[in-house]
């Protein structure tokens, strides 16, 4: 009898412990298995809304480079890159945003003021104030920025930026 006793009496403790370390396992181990994940979570997070500065700022008629950077987490690395877009105003509410990112392989382009062109240093690429290609490699014109990715807020000029 006593032998019986003596044997449910630890079984009693073995549960009791292994339900307080649950309890302590789910009090301490949740929260920082939950900060854990979550920059993966957060790494879906690809697209925003990113402000170029004041519209009456930017001249009528001449491309400005307006540049920013994202940071981007992948798991649990992070990274920041640099991006680079010419606004080129239309209007006193309306403007143009052109990526300064060559189509054919990335290099950055830039406004010849003289050409009216913009110009790619890498393959002499041309492209037109409005981002068409008219000479060099490049495949397609460059990404541009219009219609509903991007709008005037407080007279702040912002575009639809999504990360590739
Ligand atoms: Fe611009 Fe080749 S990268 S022309």
């Amino acid at each position: 009898m006593a032998g019986s006793h003596h044997i449910s009496r630890r079984d009693f403790i073995k549960i009791t412990t292994a339900a307080v370390g649950t309890a302590i396992g789910a009090a301490i181990g949740l929260p920082t298995i939950a900060y854990l994940i979550d920059p993966a979570l957060k790494a879906g997070t690809t697209d925003a809304w990113i402000p170029l500065g004041k519209l009456v700022d930017f001249e009528v008629g001449k491309p400005t480079l307006a540049t920013f950077t994202r940071s981007k987490v992948n798991g649990w690395e992070k990274s920041v890159n640099s991006y680079g877009v010419f606004v080129l105003r239309t209007s006193d509410t309306e403007a143009l945003a052109l990526s300064n990112k060559c189509t054919h392989l990335g290099c950055h382009v830039n406004w010849d003021t003289d050409k009216q062109e913009y110009i790619c240093p890498c393959h002499d690429a041309q492209f037109g104030i409005n981002g068409d290609v008219l000479g060099g490699p490049p495949p397609r014109p460059l990404d541009r920025f219009s219609g509903d990715q991007v709008k005037v807020e407080d007279g702040t000029l912002l575009i639809h930026f999504l990360e590739g």
